[in-house]
């Protein structure tokens, strides 16, 4: 045989992937990050901005920060709760601060160690403690043996509190702390030096999105950890503006177009002044752009972004729903969609109820009864889908509940689909 055989017709056949003829589409082109976006990343959810991209939001660091002044000279911090709606920089702004305290602390030859956690994965005692103890163990001694599983809360305490003698200060930031199911680790933080548990000064920074279950919190939260209480508000357009003004260099040179970035910031401010949301909205807005080969990002994109965003954001919410929601659903909107009035008319369940049941049919779906309806929207409500009403019926007619959309009509549609 020899060294050079001549290739048979089945091997020409199937040719190594690296002896065919160049591809018509170049590598320039296959791998090519596009024309729109330089640097995606920026837009991300989940992306943590730096210090300098933190902006409208001065009062709040300074607050965050005069709750950790004293700490960072080795002095107990202040205890905080910090409410405010979803997107509103919560937690981006105590997670920096808390960054930078440690570094200050340092700084003054103080060890001030800071640990986050995330009650709505944490949400007992005991994973909130042994989330902690992880975090705590890692920085101070990662070579420390700590079981992972098959101990409870008492044994994670002891742990953490051998650990925490070695540093002069704790920050916890508990985030979305009305997921916690208990309170033991609320007390048991709160009084931690005063029941010379350790000799480290421990503060808590805890935060929460549910500003209607401020009483509640209240109640539960030990009167010691609410020093001081700090709301976030909604963002304004031109807070928004600044935010993504902040990250236009998501995106190649010239590719905006002018009145992208303010029609983006006057959408969201109206709507909810939620950071995340119109960050999302900017990066929809990019990716339609892209998607159809626009040289281009223009407010049209925006508006299309707006909507599919809010079409996205409303199957999430109803994804897990059983058809039977999603029939009452598609009934209030189609009787919201074909109403002469406003879209803040409401509907009574009976009005509701009717279509249901035809389009259950429809469907060949055998509808619920009418007093299961009535609770079915009674719970969109309570989620937030609808809005419902307690309202006087006319002379002799008693009340009766009536429900409107929370959103506009199109969406729900939208998102509905065709299924039921
Ligand atoms: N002031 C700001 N400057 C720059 N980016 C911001 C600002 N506020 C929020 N963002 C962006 O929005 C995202 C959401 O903010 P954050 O996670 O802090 O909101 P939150 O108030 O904690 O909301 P939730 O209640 O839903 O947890 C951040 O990751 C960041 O990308
Ligand atoms: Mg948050």
């Amino acid at each position: 045989m020899t060294e050079n055989p001549s290739r048979s017709p089945g091997r020409d056949a199937t040719p190594d992937a690296d002896q065919v003829d160049p591809d018509p589409v170049s590598d320039d082109d296959l791998f090519s990050t596009g024309d729109i976006f330089a640097r995606r990343e920026l837009l991300r959810v989940g992306h943590v901005p730096d210090r300098d991209r933190i902006v409208g939001r001065d009062n709040e660091m300074q607050q965050v920060g005069n709750a950790l002044g004293p700490a960072t000279h080795g002095d107990p911090p202040r205890n905080l709760v910090i409410f405010g709606k979803t997107g509103t920089g919560k937690s981006l702004v105590s997670r920096h601060i808390c960054r930078r305290a440690r570094g200050r602390a340092e700084a003054n030859g103080v060890e001030l160690l800071h640990a986050y956690v995330d009650c709505s994965d944490a949400d007992t005692e005991t994973r909130v403690v042994r989330d902690m103890t992880f975090q705590v163990r890692d920085e101070i001694d990662p070579d420390r043996e700590i079981p992972i599983a098959g101990i409870g809360a008492s044994e994670y305490y002891r742990y953490l509190w051998d650990l925490l003698d070695e540093i002069d200060v704790f920050v916890v930031i508990l985030d979305e702390i009305d997921k916690l199911r208990d309170d033991q680790v609320l007390m048991q933080l709160s009084r931690a030096e005063e029941s010379g548990k350790t000799n480290t000064f421990v503060g808590v920074i805890s935060i929460s999105n549910k500003i209607e279950y401020r009483e509640r919190l209240n109640e539960r939260i030990n009167s010691s950890l609410q020093d001081r209480e700090l709301t976030f508000h909604p963002y304004d357009a031109e807070q928004l503006r600044n935010i993504l003004e902040n990250r236009r260099d998501a995106f190649h040179d010239g590719v905006l177009s002018r009145d992208v970035i303010p029609r983006t910031s006057a959408l969201a401010a109206r709507e909810h002044g939620d950071a995340r949301k119109a960050i999302d909205i900017l990066f929809e807005a990019g990716a339609l752009a892209e998607a159809s080969g626009d040289g281009e990002v223009t407010s049209d994109h925006v508006d299309d972004a707006q909507q599919r965003t809010e079409v996205k954001r409303f199957q999430d919410l109803v994804s897990g729903s059983t058809p039977h929601v999603k029939y009452a659903l598609r009934a209030l909107a189609l009787l919201t969609a074909q109403s002469e009035e406003s879209e803040t008319k409401m509907f009574s369940t009976s009005e509701i109820y009717s279509l249901y049941e035809r389009l259950a049919e429809r469907d060949d779906t055998k509808p619920l009864s009418h007093d299961r309806v009535y609770r079915l929207l009674k719970e969109q409500s309570f989620l937030g889908i609808t809005e419902s009403h307690l309202t006087g019926g006319g002379k002799g007619q008693g009340s009766y509940l009536a429900h409107r959309l929370m959103k506009e009509p199109e969406i729900v549609l939208e998102a509905l689909g065709k299924g039921p």
